[in-house]
Protein backbone atom coordinates (compact mmCIF):
# COMPACT_ATOMS: atom_id res chain seq x y z
CA UNK A 1 0.00 0.00 0.00
CA UNK A 2 1.38 3.21 -1.12
CA UNK A 3 0.77 6.51 0.60
CA UNK A 4 1.66 10.36 0.11
CA UNK A 5 2.68 12.88 3.45
CA UNK A 6 1.66 16.14 2.44
CA UNK A 7 3.82 19.34 4.65
CA UNK A 8 4.81 22.52 4.41
CA UNK A 9 6.79 22.79 7.54
CA UNK A 10 9.64 21.37 9.83
CA UNK A 11 8.27 17.73 9.06
CA UNK A 12 8.82 16.32 12.93
CA UNK A 13 5.10 14.16 12.28
CA UNK A 14 6.64 13.26 8.72
CA UNK A 15 10.11 12.16 10.03
CA UNK A 16 7.92 10.01 13.02
CA UNK A 17 5.95 8.47 10.40
CA UNK A 18 8.85 7.34 7.87
CA UNK A 19 11.15 6.27 11.27
CA UNK A 20 7.93 4.20 12.63
CA UNK A 21 8.93 0.18 13.26
CA UNK A 22 6.71 -1.58 11.08
CA UNK A 23 4.67 0.98 9.35
CA UNK A 24 2.06 -0.94 7.49
CA UNK A 25 1.79 1.32 4.19
CA UNK A 26 5.10 2.49 2.20
CA UNK A 27 5.68 6.52 2.35
CA UNK A 28 5.88 6.81 -1.62
CA UNK A 29 5.87 10.63 -1.59
CA UNK A 30 5.93 13.82 0.11
CA UNK A 31 4.16 17.07 -0.97
CA UNK A 32 4.72 20.02 -0.43
CA UNK A 33 3.69 23.76 -1.42
CA UNK A 34 6.53 25.60 0.05
CA UNK A 35 9.75 25.55 -1.50
CA UNK A 36 12.48 25.48 0.65
CA UNK A 37 10.93 24.02 3.65
CA UNK A 38 12.62 21.85 6.20
CA UNK A 39 10.65 18.52 5.48
CA UNK A 40 12.05 18.89 2.09
CA UNK A 41 15.36 17.82 3.54
CA UNK A 42 14.23 15.50 5.81
CA UNK A 43 12.51 13.75 2.66
CA UNK A 44 15.77 14.01 0.64
CA UNK A 45 17.70 12.61 3.39
CA UNK A 46 15.72 9.60 3.74
CA UNK A 47 15.08 9.07 -0.22
CA UNK A 48 11.80 9.90 -0.27
CA UNK A 49 10.68 11.56 -3.23
CA UNK A 50 9.00 14.74 -3.49
CA UNK A 51 6.71 17.08 -5.27
CA UNK A 52 6.98 20.44 -4.76
CA UNK A 53 4.36 22.89 -6.06
CA UNK A 54 3.85 26.10 -5.73
CA UNK A 55 -0.03 26.90 -5.22
CA UNK A 56 0.70 30.47 -6.84
CA UNK A 57 2.29 28.89 -10.36
CA UNK A 58 -1.22 27.47 -11.39
CA UNK A 59 -4.37 29.65 -12.41
CA UNK A 60 -6.46 27.90 -9.78
CA UNK A 61 -6.38 26.06 -6.72
CA UNK A 62 -8.53 23.27 -9.02
CA UNK A 63 -5.55 22.97 -11.29
CA UNK A 64 -2.82 22.85 -8.44
CA UNK A 65 -4.56 20.14 -7.23
CA UNK A 66 -5.38 18.55 -10.08
CA UNK A 67 -1.91 18.23 -10.62
CA UNK A 68 -1.26 16.65 -7.34
CA UNK A 69 -3.98 14.08 -8.58
CA UNK A 70 -2.31 13.03 -11.67
CA UNK A 71 1.05 12.53 -9.60
CA UNK A 72 -0.66 10.55 -7.06
CA UNK A 73 -2.31 8.40 -9.13
CA UNK A 74 0.89 7.37 -11.48
CA UNK A 75 2.36 6.74 -8.23
CA UNK A 76 -0.24 4.33 -7.59
CA UNK A 77 -0.42 6.36 -4.01
CA UNK A 78 -4.07 5.05 -2.30
CA UNK A 79 -3.83 7.11 1.15
CA UNK A 80 -3.05 11.21 2.08
CA UNK A 81 -1.42 12.12 5.33
CA UNK A 82 -1.85 15.47 6.30
CA UNK A 83 1.25 16.77 8.57
CA UNK A 84 1.70 20.13 8.77
CA UNK A 85 0.39 20.81 5.40
CA UNK A 86 -1.07 24.82 5.86
CA UNK A 87 -3.62 24.94 2.97
CA UNK A 88 -7.26 24.01 3.06
CA UNK A 89 -7.92 20.48 0.81
CA UNK A 90 -9.77 21.42 -1.54
CA UNK A 91 -12.85 19.61 -4.07
CA UNK A 92 -10.82 18.50 -6.59
CA UNK A 93 -8.28 16.10 -4.46
CA UNK A 94 -11.06 15.23 -1.95
CA UNK A 95 -13.39 13.93 -4.35
CA UNK A 96 -10.39 11.82 -5.84
CA UNK A 97 -9.28 10.25 -2.32
CA UNK A 98 -12.76 10.20 -0.98
CA UNK A 99 -12.27 9.33 2.92
CA UNK A 100 -8.29 8.42 2.42
CA UNK A 101 -7.25 11.96 3.81
CA UNK A 102 -6.28 12.18 6.83
CA UNK A 103 -4.97 15.21 9.43
CA UNK A 104 -3.18 15.38 12.21
CA UNK A 105 -3.97 18.29 14.52
CA UNK A 106 -2.69 19.88 18.05
CA UNK A 107 -5.75 20.29 19.68
CA UNK A 108 -8.80 18.18 21.19
CA UNK A 109 -11.13 19.10 18.53
CA UNK A 110 -13.37 20.40 18.35
CA UNK A 111 -11.50 22.95 20.83
CA UNK A 112 -9.28 25.13 18.87
CA UNK A 113 -9.09 24.50 15.70
CA UNK A 114 -7.21 26.76 13.11
CA UNK A 115 -3.75 27.57 13.33
CA UNK A 116 -1.07 28.05 16.31
CA UNK A 117 -3.99 25.50 18.21
CA UNK A 118 -1.00 24.44 21.09
CA UNK A 119 -0.96 28.40 22.31
CA UNK A 120 -4.60 29.16 21.79
CA UNK A 121 -4.80 26.31 24.54
CA UNK A 122 -2.35 27.46 26.22
CA UNK A 123 -3.68 31.07 25.97
CA UNK A 124 -6.66 30.34 27.00
CA UNK A 125 -6.03 28.74 30.41
CA UNK A 126 -7.36 25.56 29.13
CA UNK A 127 -6.57 22.15 31.74
CA UNK A 128 -6.18 19.90 29.51
CA UNK A 129 -5.70 19.95 25.47
CA UNK A 130 -3.97 16.84 22.92
CA UNK A 131 -3.86 15.42 19.31
CA UNK A 132 -6.84 14.62 17.03
CA UNK A 133 -6.48 12.55 14.20
CA UNK A 134 -9.41 12.82 12.00
CA UNK A 135 -10.70 12.47 8.07
CA UNK A 136 -10.88 15.72 6.45
CA UNK A 137 -13.82 17.72 4.89
CA UNK A 138 -14.05 20.49 3.29
CA UNK A 139 -13.78 22.49 6.27
CA UNK A 140 -10.60 23.73 8.69
CA UNK A 141 -10.23 20.78 10.99
CA UNK A 142 -13.38 19.33 10.93
CA UNK A 143 -14.50 15.92 9.79
CA UNK A 144 -14.95 12.57 11.19
CA UNK A 145 -12.43 12.03 14.43
CA UNK A 146 -10.57 8.46 14.24
CA UNK A 147 -8.32 8.81 17.19
CA UNK A 148 -7.82 11.30 20.46
CA UNK A 149 -5.47 11.89 23.29
CA UNK A 150 -5.30 14.13 25.93
CA UNK A 151 -2.84 15.55 28.25
CA UNK A 152 -3.05 18.18 30.98
CA UNK A 153 -1.61 21.41 31.20
CA UNK A 154 -0.17 22.25 34.53
CA UNK A 155 0.22 26.05 35.71
CA UNK A 156 3.97 25.79 35.27
CA UNK A 157 3.90 24.64 31.85
CA UNK A 158 5.45 26.94 29.33
CA UNK A 159 4.45 27.31 25.68
CA UNK A 160 7.70 25.13 25.24
CA UNK A 161 7.28 22.72 27.71
CA UNK A 162 3.75 22.10 26.32
CA UNK A 163 4.67 21.86 22.87
CA UNK A 164 7.19 19.13 24.06
CA UNK A 165 4.46 17.02 25.25
CA UNK A 166 1.64 17.43 22.46
CA UNK A 167 4.43 16.67 19.69
CA UNK A 168 5.55 13.87 21.75
CA UNK A 169 1.80 12.43 20.95
CA UNK A 170 1.59 13.40 17.94
CA UNK A 171 4.95 11.68 16.77
CA UNK A 172 3.33 8.54 18.61
CA UNK A 173 -0.17 8.75 17.36
CA UNK A 174 -0.16 9.33 14.31
CA UNK A 175 1.58 6.73 13.10
CA UNK A 176 -0.14 4.38 15.10
CA UNK A 177 -3.56 5.22 13.50
CA UNK A 178 -1.89 5.26 10.19
CA UNK A 179 -1.48 1.36 10.94
CA UNK A 180 -4.98 1.05 12.37
CA UNK A 181 -6.46 2.76 9.02
CA UNK A 182 -4.67 0.81 6.58
CA UNK A 183 -5.30 -2.57 7.92
CA UNK A 184 -8.62 -1.69 8.76
CA UNK A 185 -8.63 -2.35 12.40
CA UNK A 186 -10.13 1.11 13.51
C1 LIG B 1 1.74 19.59 13.93
O1 LIG B 1 1.54 20.12 15.20
C2 LIG B 1 0.45 19.10 13.35
O2 LIG B 1 -0.42 18.63 14.30
C3 LIG B 1 -0.10 20.34 12.71
O3 LIG B 1 1.03 20.98 12.18
C4 LIG B 1 2.17 20.67 12.94
C5 LIG B 1 3.24 20.20 12.02
O4 LIG B 1 4.47 20.07 12.68
N1 LIG B 1 -1.14 20.01 11.76
P1 LIG B 1 5.67 19.29 11.98
O5 LIG B 1 5.99 20.04 10.69
O6 LIG B 1 5.25 17.89 11.73
O7 LIG B 1 6.81 19.40 12.95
Amino acid sequence: VKAAVFASGTGSNFEAIIEADDLACDIALLVCNKPGAVVIDKAVKHGIPTLILDPKAYASKEDYEQKIVEKLHESGITWVFLAGYMRIVGKTLLHAFDRKIINIHPSLLPNFPGKDAIEQAYQAGAEQTGVTVHFIDEGIDTGPILAQESLTIYPDDTKETLQTRVQAIEHRLYPQVINQLVLKNL
